[in-house]
This record gives structure tokens, sequence and C-alpha cells, in this order.
């Protein structure tokens, strides 16, 4: 589809309808999930998703997540199982990606894929992203909607300020209320963590009365998005940090305040909630460096630190790998 202007939509049914509209011709319409903006587009239209990938930049071997309404139209694309039923029933809707094997009928395109042989589902809790898919009736490949490498939008603002002109509708929704992206499992022979994220691991763990293995490694992800260098601002980071050196602006949490506190009390519900905005306004500040408090390594605290780690990582040669 032709791009240069991108229409924001009220979130009402007009909106809604105008959305549907533009993604059943092949466009893209940005709309809010509870964890982060996604970038949608018809998960079976190729043309559509591979415009996915020119907004955002991205390397073309990293597979999307499908946004399905609920579990009935996720069984259409993926296989199926007793486990897979269990956590749905426990933690869906919400922030939970499933990755399980494509039905060889389910019509998904294999740029959504990147030509895996599974897929990776999730049904999100927000009203819009629900309302969205329902009148859709149909797979939103949707990616977190920022340009490749760069942090996820928790705002429609966000949204805009990378991706304005880039792509044909945003669903102005209001900021997103997880703000750290979802979990994803591998539902292969095991059970694997491919991505800590917006459903604390403990709740998995508990369900399936084992601790989860983690997959691959940076060097050989498992689920290819996991490069190490991504969500990354402009500005370097630095863990761990007490207080700020020279030049650089400190983000706080607990007992460390900063320029920007994630969270005074220590609650890491707030603090991942809080975590982008307040990396997206300390990169607009131009800071040289970003020293950020230590954040405890449970609940969300293990997303929070992997995508803290993830944007202090060194950058690769062409800056602009991940998702
Ligand atoms: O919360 C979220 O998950 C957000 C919102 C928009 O739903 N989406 C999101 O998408 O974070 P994205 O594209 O930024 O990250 C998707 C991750 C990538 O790391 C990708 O490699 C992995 O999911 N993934 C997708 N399909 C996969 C598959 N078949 N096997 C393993 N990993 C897969
Ligand atoms: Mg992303």
């Amino acid at each position: 589809m032709e791009t240069g202007k991108t229409e924001r939509l009220d979130p009402t049914a007009r909106g809604l309808a105008r959305a549907v509209g533009i993604l059943g011709a092949g466009g893209r319409v940005a709309f809010p999930t509870e964890t982060v903006y996604g970038l949608g587009a018809d998960a079976r239209n190729g043309a559509a998703v591979a415009g996915i990938y020119a907004a955002k930049g991205r390397p073309s071997f990293n597979p999307l997540i499908a946004h399905v309404a609920d579990v009935a139209m996720a069984r259409r694309y993926v296989v199926w199982s007793d486990l897979a039923d269990r956590l749905a029933g426990a933690f869906w809707p919400g922030p939970l990606t499933l990755v399980l094997p494509l039905r060889p009928d389910a019509g998904i395109s294999d740029l959504t894929t990147a030509g895996l042989d599974t897929l990776a589902v999730r049904v999100p809790a927000h009203p819009l992203a629900q309302a969205l898919l329902r009148a859709f009736d149909g797979p939103l490949a949707a990616p977190s909607a920022n340009p490749s490498g760069r942090i996820s939008p928790t705002t429609a603002e966000h949204v805009l300020a990378g991706l304005d002109g880039r792509i044909e509708a945003v669903l102005m929704g209001g900021a997103c209320g997880v703000g750290v992206e979802s979990t994803i499992l591998g539902l292969g022979a095991e059970p694997v963590l491919l991505r800590p994220g917006g459903l604390p691991v403990e709740a998995l763990e508990a369900m399936l009365g084992a601790p989860l293995s983690t997959g691959g490694s940076a060097d050989a992800p498992s689920s290819p998005g996991q490069l190490l260098s991504h969500y990354a601002p402009r500005a370097g980071l630095r863990l761990e940090a007490e207080t700020a050196r020279k030049g650089e602006v400190l983000l706080g949490f607990g007992p460390v305040a900063g320029e920007i506190t994630l969270s005074a009390s220590g609650d890491l519900h707030e603090a991942a909630a809080a975590l982008f905005g307040a990396l997206h306004e300390l990169d607009a500040r131009g800071a040289s460096g970003i020293a950020v408090a230590p954040i405890p390594e449970r609940g969300l605290g293990r997303a929070i630190n992997d995508r803290l780690r993830r944007a202090a990582a060194p950058r690769d040669r062409d800056g602009t790998a991940g998702a």
C-alpha cells in the first residue's frame, strides 16, 4: 500500500472499522496491547507482512507473533495440545506467547514464520486489541511497533515518534499497562522459556510444577529475535549503578532515586510499566549515558533485566539487529 500520511484512528467503532478496512487491503495498523504497541498486518498476506518488515527495517529472518482473539482462532493455525490448553486456560488473554507446530493448512505467510515450521500465537488482553481481532476475524502478525533495534513503544506517541509516515495508521489507545513484551514459551518436546516477559516465569513454573529451562543463547538463539543487541536507546547503558557518573543520567529504582525512578516503592509491576517510557524520555534528553539502578531478578524483574542487558550490549555492526 501507498504510505505517506499515517492516520490517527480514534478508539471507537468508527476507528476500528477503518482499521479493519486498512488491514483487509494489506495495510499496516499499529494498535495497543497490554504489553506494548504492536504493528499489525494480515499474517496470511505475504505482501502485507513484507510491509511490516519494510516499515521496521527488520531483518527478514526474524519471525513474528500471530495475534488471535481466542483459543478457537489459535487452533485454526497451530497444532493444539493438552498442555497448550491448560496454559491458555490459565493465562489467556494475557502476556503469554506460545510457540507451537504450524498446521500445514494454516494459510499463514512464510514471511510471518520466517520459514519455520512453528508459529508463535498470542491472545492479547487489551480491550482494543480484542475488539480489533474480533472485527478483523483473522490473525494479525504484529511485532512491537518500533523501528528495528529501538525501544518498544508503550504509547501511541512512541509509535509515531518512530514510524510516522511509514505505516498507514495507529489506533490511538492509551499507555500499555504491562509495559514489557509477552513471555514466550516454546512447546516442543519439553516446554522452554524463549523470552522472559510480562507473565512472571514463576507463575509458569508454579503451573508446570517444574523449573523452566531457557533455550538457546545469544549466539545460537532458539527464538531468532533474541539477538543480544536489542531494545537500544541511543545513549549507552550502565547497569547495577548506585550513582550517576559525569555525563550520565540516573534511572532509579527503590532506594536508588534517579532523574526518573521506575518505582520508588520497589514495585516491579510499576517499574515494568514505566521502563520503556523512561528510556524513551532519557534518550530524548540527549544524555550520553544512562546509569541504571539494580533491579531484583525475580517476577517482572527478570523481563526488565533481560531488556536492560540487551539495551546495554554492544551494538551489532549495522546497529540494527533485533526486533
Ligand atoms: O508482547 C509482545 O509479544 C509484543 C506485542 C505487540 O504482542 N510483540 C512482540 O513481538 O514483542 P516481537 O516481534 O518484537 O518479538 C517476537 C519474538 C521474537 O523474539 C521472535 O524471534 C520470536 O518472538 N518468535 C516469533 N515466532 C517464533 C517461532 N516460531 N519460534 C521461536 N521464536 C519465535
Ligand atoms: Mg520488538
